[in-house]
């Protein structure tokens, strides 16, 4: 029984939009015409003892506050109608019952500006509800304040009274101290559970559209591209994926590593090693190689040493030679960098450190004439919060990760209009960004009100030994390297699986790579970002628990649970127009109510940009969904095997769960796999 489902349910976007924006105008007006009743009323309390007239202002009194009242209901009743539209996207859950809540509130305690909404879930006995407003204990405190005792399971029987009928909400119960339980309504649940059958798992509508600049990736030209690189690609990618599916404009910049002192010595390098390379093309398959020999002679050598300084003036001078040797460098290295990211199907738009010449000079003039630079021994410097300053200008005039960096910001935001910077590297990067962004903002490079700024950090990848991550050999380890022993070892856990007796050579290949990169994400992506996370392909292959490859194979198994019914897709859109997806049942029930709440999963994340509370979420969706295919039949057989009766309502459950979990891989960078 929904109040706007025949009128919006099956109409577009924008009408809803419209619908939407006129609600939200008209609370807009309301709420002006209330803050003017409010100051009213405050001024005529104010004059209220004492005064001769205070009969006529006793009677004004009452009646603003009367007309307060039925505004206050107003407003309550315009938010449910918002609330209560319906359209193709996922609603979020928690934002509907908080503007319910919101509106019941202050229509109940309009003398407490400010109350304070707490929505939260309910625990897992049924009895109480599905989610909770437990806003009557801080009311009363606040009530206590202003020297009123008032109970709060008086103020949670207000807050009821206050909240109108509405379709999300089957029933509210005080309970306890002054908890309001909430009990979802099964038919508006299904009804959204239902669109995603039918239009797809589409995310909530942004407000506005906004531009976020993530970097990420960013490793360094001729150096190795090590594990921290890779956190950062996996992580990066992951928030990158999550800002677009839900409606951000998303650019992903590798910052790469590609101007600065070490291509002197490599300059130098290549020059007393391949001197014809202006005209052959030096066999550099090892670039890493390269790199460390030319740092031993700059190291070792103090001749080399100033001739490579020398190389340095050349290329920033722009010598076409020397520009040329410097490209063919860069070359070779993003060569390398792009099979990493093919592999993992990684997109990044390169913009690197030598990009920022020009803008460079600009910021420290810049910074110069607002005179924020202070001299120290030839050095230019910058204070922000910290014992350390930045360097923006090094004594010998060059500039630095610092200068760069600030020029990445003026750049984001000025240039490419973002709204939302976020710049990944590993925690100990954390006092360079944390000195940067106070920088920045002092040197009024952005509004705090208008762009945020966010440093987004990992902690180091340790090996199984929980030491630093190395090969047995004590090498570093090689990303390629990783890669492919990640194959090796997903092939030998499907072959172990007896898979490959199953499957065609086409379908192994891709579960192997899909279980291998999969792994690798997944196992990043679970754990805490902000916690060191031992690298081991024993655990990340395990399948049990929270790990890529039991949610893969819960994935595959509910694939097939349509499909063992006989229902292909042509099928299944035919069963979608005439059936329900089926919630009655409690494990039904608990499942979709997990369902639900994918919209709030993501807002979360937005928040604090920890991928693993998707993983934690998935993990839940599959336990839920385990429950409930225990204890509920989707098919049921005859004793000889063959199928007696089809529970549509329930296959259609599957469906969505399926769904929703697709879009969690997707958004992971995971690849889930229709057989495995
Ligand atoms: N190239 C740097 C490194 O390897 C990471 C750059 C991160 N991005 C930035 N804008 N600082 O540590």
């Amino acid at each position: 029984m929904l109040a706007y489902p025949s009128k919006f349910v099956n109409n577009d976007l924008q009408k809803y939009k419209k619908k939407a924006q006129e609600a939200e105008l008209e609370i807009k007006n309301l709420k002006g015409q209330l803050d003017v009743l409010k100051t009213s009323i405050q001024k005529g309390t104010a004059v209220e003892t004492g005064d001769e007239e205070l009969t006529t202002l006793i009677t004004k009194n009452v009646k603003l506050k009367h007309r307060l009242a039925i505004l206050n209901r107003a407003i309550a009743e315009q938010s449910v109608k918002a609330a209560n539209t319906l359209d193709n996207t996922m609603t979020s859950i928690y934002d509907k019952l908080s503007t319910i809540f919101s509106a019941a509130i202050s229509a109940a305690f309009p003398d407490i500006p400010d109350a304070p909404v707490v929505i939260a879930l309910s625990g897992n006995n049924p009895k109480f509800g599905d989610y909770q407003c437990n806003s009557a204990m801080p009311i009363a405190n606040l009530f206590k304040q202003q020297g009123k005792k008032i109970p709060p399971q008086e103020i949670a029987k207000q807050i009821v009274e206050q909240v109108p009928q509405t379709d999300i909400i089957d029933k509210l119960e005080i309970a306890g101290p002054g908890f309001i339980n909430i009990f979802l309504s099964k038919s508006y649940a299904s009804h959204i559970l239902q669109n995603v059958l039918k239009y797809g798992v589409l995310p909530p509508l942004l407000k506005k559209k906004l531009r976020v600049v993530v970097d990420f990736s960013s490793p360094n030209i001729a150096k190795e591209m090590h594990v921290g690189h890779l956190r950062s690609t996996i992580i990066g990618d992951a928030i990158a994926r999550l800002l677009e599916y839900l409606g951000y404009d998303v650019l992903r910049i590798n910052h790469i590593g590609d101007w600065g002192t070490q291509f002197g010595m490599l300059i130098a390098h290549l020059k007393d090693k391949y001197s014809d390379y202006l005209n052959r093309m030096p066999p550099l398959e090892n670039l890493q190689n390269f790199y460390k020999e030319s740092k031993k002679r700059f190291d070792d050598d103090p001749e080399f040493k100033k001739r490579a300084y020398e190389c340095v003036v050349k290329l920033q001078s722009k010598e076409p030679d020397y520009i040329k040797a410097w490209e063919m460098i860069c070359d070779l290295s993003r060569k390398e960098f792009q099979k990493i990211y093919d592999r993992l199907d990684i997109k990044l738009t390169e913009m690197g450190e030598s990009f920022y010449q020009t803008h460079m000079e600009d910021v420290v003039k810049l910074l110069e004439n607002k005179g924020l630079l202070e001299n120290d021994n030839g050095r230019k410097i910058m204070w922000g919060d910290k014992e350390i300053p930045m360097t923006i200008v090094k004594s010998d005039g060059g500039f630095t990760y610092d200068t760069s960096d600030m020029a990445t910001i003026k750049y984001r935001i000025d240039e490419l209009n973002g709204d939302w910077l976020i710049y990944l590297t590993d925690a100990g990067q954390a006092t360079h960004f944390q000195l940067l962004f106070k920088c920045a903002e002092n040197a009024g490079f952005f509004d705090k009100k208008k762009v945020r700024l966010d440093h987004v950090t990992f902690g180091v990848v340790l090996g199984e030994d929980r030491k630093k991550f190395k090969t047995r050999s004590g090498d570093t380890v090689k990303l390629i390297d990783l890669l492919d022993e990640g194959l090796k070892r997903a092939l030998d856990k499907l072959k172990e699986k007896e898979r490959d007796k199953v499957l065609t050579p086409e379908e192994l290949k891709q579960a192997q790579e899909a279980v291998a990169y999969g792994c690798i994400k997944y196992a990043d992506l679970s754990h805490n970002r902000n916690h060191e996370y031992v690298f081991s392909f024993d655990k990340m292959l395990e399948d049990k628990g929270n790990t890529a490859v039991y949610l893969l194979y819960a994935y595959t198994r509910i694939r097939s649970i349509a499909r063992n019914a006989n229902i292909d897709s042509e099928k299944m859109k035919e069963l979608i127009e005439k059936h329900n997806v089926s919630l009655d049942h409690e494990k039904e029930w608990k499942l979709g109510k997990v369902l639900l709440r994918f919209p709030d999963v993501l807002f979360k994340i937005t928040e604090d940009l920890c991928l693993h509370h998707l993983c934690e979420y998935l993990y839940e969706i599959s336990c839920a969904f385990t429950e409930f295919y225990d204890s509920c039949y989707c098919i049921e057989k005859d004793s000889s095997g063959d199928i007696v009766k089809v529970n549509v309502g329930r296959i259609l459950l599957t469906e969505v769960t399926a769904l929703i979990m697709a879009k969690c891989f997707d958004i992971l960078g995971v690849k889930p796999v229709s057989k495995m």
